[in-house]
């Protein structure tokens, strides 16, 4: 690798337009986080950049469906998700956002570099504009019928009903999403980054040169680059952005993706700006020693890998990324996490019902991260990484070197006598975890370099389960006192091992052992605590998770899963007409259940005794997995009809049809009249 002189990490810009979520957490802020620690902790020069996405589309249609201004919805997210970084330990040197004034002067200034450098071409094509609401559309915002499937609901940029990807013109039926209406075309000029122009350097740089990228994001880059790159646009007809800023360019505001990733270049002044100890921005981003780094989610790949890029070496002056590491996506409970299908572990909820838990997560986001392919996050598996894990090999080995030390040594650090072949051999097995955990997180592969990590932990505990002090001190209190010395020794290095990836859990045991330095250098070191050193307090580092409070997660879970079930609900198309004279044929009738029972042999039915209010009669109904428990409908009223032919069923004779409604969770509901009536009634 060159010899940089500093890291600058940039972390992908979330759109202000809904909390963060567990997915966010893994794929980009965890990873990003603890490189910037690990390197930090090293003594490197770092920059850790993040902020708010607050313009775009989506927050438009947000903002109008709440009747409230764009400018609201940022608001009211860029401070929830900040919220959510900071209490997640994202150790951020900034988090801005994209609204800021900073940001607007810029973008701005970058586009007008880029138009009168002569690198955009201008065109005119003609779109679709919503006369009503008075505005050009966004394909996303145009629906119709798929011309391929005949899919009624399919939009601008793809039908999701046969996958295929459409432009609006493919639409038959075109309608705005916005205001319902039929959208017109109408001519519109827009500015576009001719990408096709770049091809030659981009492929010799990404195929040729970063050969060391991760597959998943090489493989990616260069499908795009086989394809062959488009020209694309950069301004939008809209009027919520940063407007064009250029004569001719009214209504028109520069496309959220050519300013969101200029944010880190605005976010890296204000920063510079505001701690000038930190040298200037531009060293940040244009000097050749400065190694570049961008944590995104796979979604952003092209955006990052490409057209950024292009952007970048267009203006001239700056330099480009030398790796971009990310992720593939994270999964819960088997299902794409979807934010409006609710189907996600929110940030902010997850530290109502685990206060004080960011560890926990962040410890099993990391161990499960989708650093290669797409991953699944359980409750089940949450919950036994922390028990069996971080409380029982982590927590309990420093619980047991700190309480012990304390019981028989008043909490100092004991003298560390002569030592055993085992004692030695112990020591040269956690003397390597310092080069292992570091070669893993120099290729970004933090999943490996955690349990790396973790390692230490279990020779730690394996030490003390061998070595059981509390026996040794009924004998022998200098042998005890060098197991414990040891014991103390391995503590704090996991201090400053995992300060990257469980920062709460470092600080507390930093602070339990009274370590005033902390440096990655000193990893391996088995004199990072004094004999004589007086002790904190032991505390615990974390607590055991109960059955009930994961059952409770994936019991929410459920209970989401059951209510999009319910809202996406789409009735059948009604059957076709019938006379008068075909109702008045069905005799359909009120009786009271009389006896219900269980079929033997047949899991689906129930047997109906009923006062049919003319002597009686049995029918079979196929709604047994609906009523476990059919006794309970003896003395209730149901409808059926009377005029029915009989039919033998499992042997039983069954003498009509119990008219049942099918609710939308497949259930099947009795139909029963809303009063009591006698029985035997018609209905019609
Ligand atoms: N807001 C985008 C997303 O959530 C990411 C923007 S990254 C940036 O997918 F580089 F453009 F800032
Ligand atoms: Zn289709």
């Amino acid at each position: 690798m060159k010899d940089f002189k500093r890291t600058l990490i940039t972390s992908a810009l979330p759109y202000a337009n809904g909390p963060v979520h567990i997915g966010h957490l893994a794929g980009v802020y965890v990873p990003a986080d603890i490189y910037a620690r690990y390197l930090r902790l090293k003594g490197e020069s770092v920059l850790f950049i993040g902020g708010s996405d607050e313009h775009g589309v989506p927050i438009t249609i947000k903002a109008k469906k709440e009747g409230v201004t764009p400018q609201d919805i940022v608001d009211r997210y860029h401070g929830i998700i900040k919220k959510s970084f900071e209490e997640f330990g994202i150790s951020f040197d900034v988090y801005s956002r994209t609204t800021s004034k900073m940001h607007h002067d810029t973008a701005s200034e970058f586009f007008k570099t880029l138009y009168d450098k002569g690198e955009f071409v201008e065109k005119t094509s003609e779109q679709y504009y919503d006369e009503e609401a008075k505005q050009f559309l966004a394909d996303r915002y145009i629906t119709g019928t798929c011309p391929h499937c005949n899919n009624v609901g399919a939009y601008g940029d793809q039908c999701e009903a046969c996958g295929t990807s459409l432009s609006p013109l493919d639409l038959i039926d075109p309608k705005s999403a916005i205001s319902g209406s039929k959208p017109v075309l109408r001519e519109t000029k827009h500015w576009y980054l001719p990408l096709d122009k770049h091809e030659t350097w981009l492929r010799q740089w990404i195929v040729e040169d970063h050969k060391e990228w991760k597959t998943n994001v090489y493989g990616q880059c260069k499908s795009w680059l086989d394809m062959g790159l488009q020209p694309r646009a950069v301004s939008r007809d809209l009027d919520w952005g940063i407007p064009v800023p250029v004569p001719g360019a009214e209504g028109k505001v520069l496309y959220v993706w050519f300013d969101a990733p200029i944010g880190y270049i605005s976010n890296t002044k204000e920063l510079c700006e505001a701690r000038p100890e930190l040298g200037s921005w531009e060293t940040w981003w244009k000097d050749e020693s400065t190694r570049m780094l961008h944590f995104i989610g796979k979604d952003n790949i092209v955006f990052h890998c490409i057209v950024f890029p292009a952007m970048l070496k267009a203006e001239g002056s700056y330099i480009l990324p030398d790796n971009v590491p990310s992720n593939e996506f994270l999964n819960l409970e088997g299902d794409k996490i979807s934010t409006s299908r609710n189907w996600a572990v929110w940030l902010h909820e997850y530290l109502q019902d685990f206060p004080g838990k960011q560890d926990v997560l962040r410890y099993v986001l990391t161990a499960n991260a989708p650093e290669t392919k797409d991953n699944d996050f359980t409750w089940k598996d949450f919950q036994t990484r922390n028990n069996s894990e971080l409380v029982a090999i982590f927590g309990n080995f420093v619980n047991r070197a700190l309480v012990l030390t304390q019981k028989y040594f008043d909490g100092v650090v004991p003298v560390c006598g002569e030592l055993t072949d085992y004692d030695q051999q112990t020591l040269k097995e956690f003397a390597d975890v310092k080069q292992e955990v570091e070669k893993l997180l120099d290729v970004f592969k933090f999943r490996d370099a955690q349990k790396e990590a973790m390692n230490l932990a279990r020779i730690g505990n394996k030490y003390l389960a061998d070595t059981e002090p509390w026996k040794v001190s009924k004998t022998d209190m200098v042998r005890t006192a060098t197991i414990l010395h040891i014991s103390l020794q391995i503590a704090a290095n996991l201090a400053i091992a995992f300060e990257p990836f469980l920062p709460f859990a470092a600080e507390k045991l930093r602070s339990m052992l009274n370590l005033k330095t902390f440096n990655w250098n000193e990893l391996g070191h088995i004199d990072l605590l004094k004999t004589g050193d007086k002790l904190g307090t032991p505390e615990l580092l974390f607590e055991k998770i109960e059955d009930a409070e994961v059952e409770a997660q994936v019991q929410k879970l459920l209970d989401t899963k059951k209510a999009n079930e319910l809202a996406n609900y789409k009735p059948n198309a009604v059957k076709e007409l019938v006379s008068f004279d075909d109702f008045m044929k069905l005799d359909i009738r009120v009786a009271k259940v009389l006896e219900c029972t269980k079929v033997p042999k047949a899991d689906k039915l129930l047997q109906f005794k009923l006062d049919d209010g003319m002597g009686g009669r049995t029918i079979l109904s196929g709604i047994a997995q609906s009523y476990p428990n059919p006794e309970e409908l003896v003395g209730t009223q149901v409808c059926f009809i009377a005029n029915f032919p009989t039919r033998k069923l499992k042997g039983i004779d069954s003498e009509g049809m119990i008219l049942s409604a099918e609710n939308s969770d497949g259930k099947l509901v009795l139909v029963s009249p809303s009063k009591l009536v006698t029985n035997g009634v018609n209905v019609g």
